[in-house]
């Protein structure tokens, strides 16, 4: 086993719902996954994510639990799970799940329980139960904001049907949040990890990781305070959790991991949640601006920050929460939202911002560290924006009565083979959202032993990643080139990055890889822009 594997792994992130259908009812499940591992491997991927496919109500694609220790009968059961883990560790893949301690589902039985209880019971106490303000408690009890619009607050009904208490729920109404000052939370979870590291899970995803602790009194927020600022943002108490963790997992042999969903700011601070006794990674900041000084900037900071308390830095550049990479890199700056519709202005054409997408996989994959891929960016997929008012599923779009359109383009069911129905997603034509048309042309057997297709170039960039151990590299830039371009060497690769408008020179040398989708570069004198390559030292 390769100790410490996670500090230079390839982790690739499933959206089960979108990952692959094994059953035909239009969302995809575990037995799709375990189907399709295969490609995965091929891929050359050393760890699966996956999002949560526990027992949920799915208000909130599964990041709403009602049994943390069960499979939703969508995804299929916990014997599905036990056969995936082995599938993918037969193939020497390790599997990631994702913890979310935040909050549950309001179907959890323990809310349930808190909804039937009294004021003060030891229910409501698992929970953030608390009266409201002015005359008969109508108004919520704080001025926090919930993070899909409207407010973090939603008065609860007695049991003698008289409006009571409020819950604070940071997310969903669906979603309220745990009390972590409340030691049975706390020896729940822990017996949540033991469960399912017992089944053989290689390590968490940690949910919302800076919120779990809430400031005492839940004073209110100030709105001139950044939100990194907040009352339930990066408390002091959190590290104790994390370090109860980390001790936990230690237990366990095999290497085990807990990885941080952080977006806490300056860098400096969020490198607090992977000091030595606490998680393994946090994620970086997603690379959102196609500037090269930027991207600079962003790679220093990250790489400083976290090699100062020795852990490895984490480069993503898309996730199930963030609009594809292959379009939001030609979004205007200031038109980068959670989510686009048919409305949304902006928006470049596929085959003018694709190859920006391929040039950022090629950086990410040539940095020093662990890089994520979310699921269908090694197809090139977009964004898909016209999805109709009424498909939609992203609590976003209805908390803001349709005024932001939430995460669902990013969420569409992958495309497997151009010409099955449902692009190969499942067995039939069912497909919890529609898929559009493009599906076709990116299908993955489309672009299976293509030479120029992005699935090869993602084939080609691992294993090079892996064979030149960029992972465990570091970044070395290099004086000489214009500003608009990144450029530096990663140990025996050079690393090239045109990010401005005009071609930049390339230098004499071997042309390894290029993220062209015409391989002109490797025959020319020029790097054009929006283009990456990788040359040998
Ligand atoms: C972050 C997850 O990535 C997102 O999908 C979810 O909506 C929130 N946390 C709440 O759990």
């Amino acid at each position: 086993m390769n100790k410490e594997w996670w500090r230079t792994a390839v982790i690739y992130q499933v959206y089960p719902r979108s990952f692959a259908d094994g059953d035909g009812d239009g969302i995809g499940d575990l037995p799709g996954i375990t189907s399709r591992l295969d490609a995965l491997q091929e891929l050359g991927v050393d760890a699966v994510w996956l999002s949560p496919f526990y027992t949920s109500p799915q208000r909130d694609g599964g990041y709403d639990v009602a049994d943390y220790c069960d499979v939703d009968p969508l995804f299929g059961t916990l014997a599905d799970f036990d056969a995936l883990l082995l599938a993918a560790h037969a193939r020497d893949m390790r599997v990631i799940a994702d913890i979310v301690p935040n909050h549950s589902s309001s179907q959890h039985p323990w809310f349930q329980a808190a909804l039937d209880a009294a004021p003060g019971g030891i229910e409501r106490g698992r929970y953030l139960f608390r009266e409201g303000r002015g005359i008969d408690g109508t108004e919520p009890p704080n001025n926090w904001r919930s993070h899909f619009g409207g407010p973090a607050w939603t008065r609860a009904t007695e049991a003698d049907g008289a409006p009571g208490q409020w819950y604070l729920h940071l997310f969903d109404t669906s979603q309220p949040d745990f009390d972590w000052s409340n030691e049975e939370v706390r020896e729940e979870f822990r017996r949540i990890l033991r469960f399912w590291l017992d089944r053989g899970i290689d390590g968490f995803r940690v949910d919302v990781a800076s919120s779990l602790v809430k400031a005492e009194g839940l004073p209110d927020l100030d709105p001139e305070l950044d939100e990194d600022l907040a009352p339930y943002t990066g408390q002091p108490g959190v590290h104790e959790i994390y370090r109860d963790w980390r001790a936990l997992l230690d237990e366990y042999e095999g290497d085990r991991v807990l990885v941080a969903e952080s977006w806490i700011k300056p860098l400096t601070r969020r490198a607090e949640w992977v000091r030595p006794d606490e998680m393994h990674q946090a994620f970086n900041d997603l690379f959102d601006d196609w500037d090269a000084p930027t991207l600079r900037r962003i790679i220093d900071d990250t790489l400083d920050a976290f090699s100062a308390v020795g852990a490895p830095s984490t480069w993503v550049a898309s996730n199930h929460d963030t609009v594809r990479q292959a379009t939001r890199l030609s979004l205007p700056r200031s038109e980068r939202p959670n989510g686009l519709g048919p409305n949304s202005t902006g928006i470049a054409s596929y085959d003018d911002t694709l190859p920006r997408a391929r040039a950022l996989a090629l950086l990410t994959l040539s940095l020093p560290g662990s890089a994520y891929l979310y699921q269908g960016e090694e197809l090139g997929l977009p964004e898909v924006s016209e999805i109709p008012d009424e498909a939609r599923q992203d609590p976003t779009f209805f908390r803001t009565e349709g005024e932001q359109y939430g995460r669902d383009g990013c969420r569409v069911p992958l495309p497997w083979e151009a010409d099955a129905p449902s692009y190969g997603f499942g067995p039939g034509e069912a497909s919890w959202l529609p898929q559009p048309e493009l599906w076709g042309r990116l299908a993955r057997d489309r672009q299976q032993d293509v030479a120029d297709s992005t699935l090869t170039l993602y084939q080609d960039a691992v294993a090079l990643r892996r064979s030149r151990t960029l992972g465990a590299g570091h970044v070395e830039w290099l004086p000489g080139y214009p500003t608009h371009v990144l450029a530096f060497r990663n140990g025996n690769t050079t690393v090239l990055v045109n990010m401005g408008s005009e071609p930049a020179p390339l230098p004499a040398g071997e042309v390894l890889l290029s993220s062209a989708a015409t391989s002109t570069t490797s025959t020319t004198s020029t790097l054009d822009p929006d283009t990456a390559v990788w040359m040998h030292a």
